[in-house]
């Protein structure tokens, strides 16, 4: 990522983080349509579909996976920021080892992160391959924490 990205980063965010819950539910809907074997993994499991998008557990963790993101992308741009982004990565993959959630889902969530950020700020090629930059980034820290099946290396 050079400056030109994480100028681009930073201005095409302040969209889906202006809603932060209905953009995280946008993702996690699209994720679970898309890739409905991810939703046996969640306390919310037995709730239909069309109905997750007004569920509070499910609320609660569209609007976290968002706040991972903001904490990352403040600090994209400051001192230390590869240390600091290193650190918040991590730590959602030591924290996701006893759910043993595999690569294939990591990936399955990304190209859907991706899909849903490109649409909700109507990125052009240029703009995408900066966001791409940094999830692939990040993926690279998640996939050093974990093996293929998620559990700790
Ligand atoms: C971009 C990647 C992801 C981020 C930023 C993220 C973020 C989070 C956060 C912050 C929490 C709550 C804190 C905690 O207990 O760790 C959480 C919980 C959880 N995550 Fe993720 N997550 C990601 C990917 C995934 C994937 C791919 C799955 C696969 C199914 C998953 C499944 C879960 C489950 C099952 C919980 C517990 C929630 C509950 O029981 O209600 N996460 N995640």
């Amino acid at each position: 990522m050079n400056s030109d990205d994480v100028q681009i980063i930073k201005k095409t965010w302040e969209i889906p983080v202006s809603t932060p819950t209905d953009s995280g539910a946008t993702i996690l809907t699209t994720f679970f349509n898309r890739y409905p074997s991810n939703l046996e993994k969640f306390s919310f499991r037995d709730v239909p579909l069309a109905e997750l998008p007004t569920n509070s557990r499910f609320r609660a963790h569209a609007s976290r996976i968002i706040r991972v993101f903001d904490e990352s992308i403040q600090a994209l741009g400051q001192d230390g920021d590869l240390e600091k982004i290193g650190e918040i990565w991590t730590k959602v993959a030591t924290n996701h080892i006893p759910r043993k959630i595999s690569k294939e889902s990591y990936n399955q969530l990304k190209e859907v992160i991706l899909e849903v950020l490109t649409a909700a700020c109507s990125l052009n090629e240029s703009q995408a391959q900066s966001w791409a930059k940094l999830v692939d980034h990040v993926y690279v820290i998640i996939f050093k924490a974990i093996n293929d099946d998620g559990d700790a290396i």
